[in-house]
């Protein structure tokens, strides 16, 4: 009755037609191919056509050091779920990973938090998908009015912006202003984002052959456009003298790559973090692979190295295009860079909002696709009702789970903003891959097989203490890094003088910071007890550097959140689930 009881599963799952819990099984038609598009298709999408503005605003050009941190992290992450991947061929994701290694809370805990990655993040790509929908249309002449196209939280809070300090975003003031009030309550609502979830969820509800096609050729689409804003914007930074860009002027006069130093950059964490969700988001189509053992861990490496290569290209094109003090509140950076006063080409701004749409359409797709499969796993183990494993006669679809996650995704769209969102799902999903590289660390080793993939093992015993031992004297002799820890002033930093963050937001930085250095060291000390394996550790402390970033809000949200989990499991899975056995009479 153990609240860590765990999962057994038979390696040889998710090979044949019958899956490993008796269930009905998913068609099995994706390939390498197939899964690393769905990893692009998942990874490339709001995260570099919106959250970037917010992330080089912080970060200056210096930002790309915080893209490099982010792909080691999540390579790292990526070899783990491999491993995991390759040991469990089944739909469920992080989830049924926790489930082996951890235990069943644990597990519960994780699916909790996985919802954060899916559904929540497919809010925040909703939002920015009707940004770049309705400035396309505009272009073509058609005009959305602002009150349509809007949320209203964002709305609501550029008009207070504009009471408490006579500035504010003037499309969303001018939603506020011209919207129709009913009963004393403004209708704003943004249409496009909801029309495009439904869309989303009607597709993916008809079945997963139709929808990898449609992913498919948005993910070639994107890919080319992506390559022509990198050869344009790379052209035009290097023949019209730009590069100067990559070395701007702090507050001091100093010409820095970190105008902001390295707490500029960790304000960043939460854009540049969600720029690179998705990969994982392969491993939940295990059942649908048709060789899950040996595909699943190439197409979530593959799809993450291309992407990594594409966004260091693309920060070093926005950040050399304009100055990164010019992308205070863009949210469409990279059309941004081509307007008039920039580099002033107004057929790539065109071509960079058809993009934009294109690409946001196959991440929406993606994680809409992910989230009914982890609710299908967990429904199969005991966790949530039945009605969740429920399959669509016809069209072999989670039919019930992919609406319900329709309705998640579109029903905060009318109350929910898209800072919000886009905190909840970085941190979330943050947690969720620290847990992953944990639980390769405490799951057996095992032999390896011929044919399947297989995680290297490298001791940590001592490689990891002396490279921490390294990388700490590194920064104490050779940069600032422990020397701007020390100090609690930020004066320097753009976002605290705007009154963006607060002293306790900056503050959290820091005494994370601490707190971290702290888990390094007992790290460290059980490495040399335990014999750590070196890839997962490396995994476990990037990403567990990379929460560093978090602002106490997103603390505090994300742990009301994970409260609110807790009682539902108790609840409800803790009786239900598979591995409770019977009730005694
Ligand atoms: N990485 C995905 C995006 O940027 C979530 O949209």
């Amino acid at each position: 009755m153990s609240l860590f009881r765990k999962k057994i599963i038979d390696p040889n799952a998710g090979s044949e037609d019958e899956n490993p819990h008796g269930g009905q099984s998913l068609t099995k038609v994706l390939t390498v191919r197939d899964l690393t598009f769905f990893g692009i298709a998942a990874i490339l999408g709001a995260g570099s056509f919106s959250s970037l503005g917010g992330a080089v605003f912080n970060g200056g050009p210096g930002v790309i050091i915080l893209f490099i941190i982010v792909a080691v992290a999540c390579g790292f992450t990526a070899f783990c779920y491999s491993e995991f991947a390759s040991r469990i061929p089944i739909a469920g994701s992080a989830y049924t990973y926790a489930y082996v290694s951890f235990g069943e809370m644990f597990a519960w805990i994780i699916g909790w938090a996985l919802l954060m990655e899916y559904s929540i993040g497919n809010i925040y790509v909703a939002y920015s998908w009707s940004d770049y929908f309705t400035s396309l249309m505009e272009k073509c002449g058609v005009h959305f009015p602002e009150y349509l196209s809007t949320s209203y939280m964002e709305a609501k809070k550029a008009m207070l912006k504009y009471i408490s300090d006579g500035t504010a975003n003037k499309e969303l003031m001018l939603a506020w202003q011209s919207a129709p009030t009913i009963g004393g309550l403004k209708m704003i609502i943004d249409i496009p984002a909801i029309c495009i979830n439904a869309l989303i969820t009607y597709l993916v509800y008809r079945g997963v052959k139709e929808s990898r096609n449609f992913s498919n050729i948005m993910v070639i689409l994107k890919m080319i456009v992506v390559v022509i804003v990198i050869l344009v914007g790379g052209y035009l930074v290097f023949s019209r003298g730009l590069v100067f860009n990559w070395h701007p002027a702090n507050t001091e006069g100093e010409h820095l790559f970190m105008p902001n130093g390295f707490k500029g950059i960790m304000l960043a964490v939460s854009g540049v973090f969600f720029a690179y969700i998705g990969f994982d988001a392969v491993s939940v189509l295990a059942e649908e692979s048709k060789n899950p053992q040996r595909d699943l861990p190439r197409g979530m490496i593959y799809s993450l190295v291309i992407c990594t290569v594409v966004y260091i290209l693309l920060s070093l094109v926005l950040t050399g295009a304009v100055d990164y003090k010019k992308f205070d509140g863009v949210g469409d950076p990279l059309a941004f860079i081509f307007e008039k006063d920039n580099l002033n080409l107004g057929w790539m701004q065109f071509l960079v909002a058809i993009c934009a749409v294109i690409a946001m359409s196959s991440v929406l797709l993606v994680f809409q696709m992910g989230q009914p499969r982890i609710w299908m796993t967990m429904s199969r183990d005991g966790l949530l009702p039945n009605k969740f494993q429920k399959i669509h006669p016809k069209f072999k679809t989670p039919s019930f789970a992919t609406i319900l996650t329709g309705f998640i995704v579109g029903v905060p769209l009318i109350f929910t903003d898209k800072t919000f969102v886009l905190d909840f799902t970085s941190i979330g999903t943050l947690f969720a891959f620290v847990l992953v590289c944990g639980g390769i660390l405490v799951i057996p080793r095992r032999p390896r097989v011929k044919g399947k993939f297989h995680l290297p093992y490298v001791n940590a015993a001592y490689v990891f203490p002396v490279l921490l031992a390294g990388v700490a004297a590194y920064l104490y002799f050779y940069s600032d890094y422990f020397k701007d820890l020390s100090k609690f002033n930020y004066t320097n930093n753009p976002e605290f003088v705007s009154g963006k963050k607060s002293f306790m937001d900056m503050a959290m930085v820091q005494i994370s910071s601490y707190i971290f250095w702290g888990v390094c060291v007992i790290l460290a000390v059980l490495s040399i007890i335990k014999k750590y394996s070196l890839i997962p550790l490396l995994g476990l402390v990037s990403c567990l550097y990379l929460l560093t970033g978090m602002t106490k809000d997103n603390w505090a949200w994300f742990l009301a959140w994970l409260a609110i989990g807790l009682v539902i499991y108790l609840l409800y899975g803790y009786k239900k689930s598979k591995l409770a056995g019977e009730p005694k009479k």
